[in-house]
């Protein structure tokens, strides 16, 4: 019998499960009113559901992705090396799904080099694939490990009763367990530290309200849910003794791309002289993107802006701007979190030190 899993991360929802040769995503556009996980069969279903936010979050989509190739080439009939070129055509579709998280990239390349690996070592088309779906896995495991680790590095910057705030879902919705940005409220749980967490609800999808807020509150995670315009106010108050944030892709400069409104969290942080932490795993730092500027930019429908609770909130016709991310230049940023330690300016320098360990 498997060992019971006992952590505060325990109640947290797993958003992206292997099962039997089908993938199961959590569908996390009906949180938190409905748990529906939708089988998922095709590499092309992967693809929707990432584009359609079903899946969300810079690592989960990465491990979605990676899934979704094995999906490709799952029963593949040939050769180990016209399996790879299979598996390399899904990756290619796949990263055109959505284009800011670097994780998907990141995983993408990692599958796409082990089918090439595999090739080499001249395995039966069976056993590539099989071995494909070993690195799916382990690509998922991994990930628990690592956000672990960026959880306990972050609780040591804060201290029992701090408030603490965020900006739209790096949680366990949003990777394989824990979180990254939410990963040390649950330590903090387990230790006996409390945190006192305000979740901004993250316009235009709602993220903070729908996932940050009902994962935490799942768990015992003391949260108030906030508006995202109230969080200046609730600086002012002196309630909020750091923030911090996920991100989808930190340039080699230190600057971070992250759901749109954290360049806003970040400069209202500045100006109440309230720490601005961002937490990530290494797979989410690009040193092959120089700076902020060069981060390819999501934008998404305009139904996400006029339209809220369920009903049309805009004119029709009017024009509208939806940006799904924004770059917090990295002179606002306190500290990067990685699971390899924390990180502080200057960040050129020292984000570039980490991979050459
Ligand atoms: O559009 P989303 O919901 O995929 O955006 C998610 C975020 O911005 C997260 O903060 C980021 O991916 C980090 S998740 C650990």
């Amino acid at each position: 019998m498997s060992k019971q899993d006992t952590s505060a991360a325990s109640t947290i929802l797993q958003p992206v499960v292997w099962a039997d040769g089908t993938l199961e995503l959590l569908d996390q556009r009906l949180l938190p009113g409905q748990i529906v996980y939708l089988k998922l069969t095709t590499p092309q279903d992967v693809w929707e559901a990432i584009r359609e936010l079903k899946v969300r979050g810079a690592p989960a989509i990465g491990i979605s992705a990676a899934f979704g190739v094995v999906l490709g080439v799952q029963g593949f009939k040939g050769t180990a090396r016209e399996l790879a070129e299979e598996a390399r055509r899904h990756a290619e579709h796949l990263a055109t799904s959505r284009p800011t998280a670097v994780n998907l990239f990141w995983a993408l390349d990692r599958m796409k080099a082990r089918a090439f690996a595999l090739a080499e070592e001249g395995l039966s088309a069976e056993s590539a694939a099989a071995a494909l779906l070993e690195e799916a896995k382990r690509i998922q495991a991994e990930d628990v490990e690592t956000n672990r680790r960026i959880g306990e590095h972050a609780l040591t910057l804060f201290a029992d009763g701090m408030g603490v705030l965020t900006h739209c879902n790096a949680g366990g919705l949003a990777t394989s367990k824990y979180g990254t940005a939410l990963a040390p409220f649950y330590l903090a749980l387990e230790q006996g530290i409390a945190l006192k967490v305000f979740a901004d609800e993250t316009r235009p999808v709602l993220q903070g309200a729908r996932l940050t807020a009902f994962e935490l509150q799942q768990a015992g995670v003391d949260v108030t849910l906030i508006t995202d315009n109230m969080a200046a106010h609730v600086m002012s108050k002196g309630w909020v003794q750091a923030v911090i944030v996920g991100t989808d892709r930190v340039a080699a400069n230190g600057d971070v791309a992250n759901k749109i409104g954290t360049y806003g969290v970040a400069v209202l942080a500045k100006a109440h002289g309230i720490p601005f932490y961002v937490a990530c795993p290494l797979s989410t730092i690009d040193l092959s993107t120089a700076i902020g500027a060069e981060i390819p930019i999501e934008e998404r429908h305009a139904d996400e802006v006029t339209s809220a609770f369920g009903r049309r909130t805009a004119p029709e016709g009017v024009k509208v701007y939806n940006p799904a991310f924004d770059v917090t230049p990295h002179e606002l940023v306190t500290a990067i979190i990685t699971e390899q330690g924390i990180v502080r300016a200057p960040y050129e320098a020292n984000l570039k030190a980490l991979f050459d360990k």
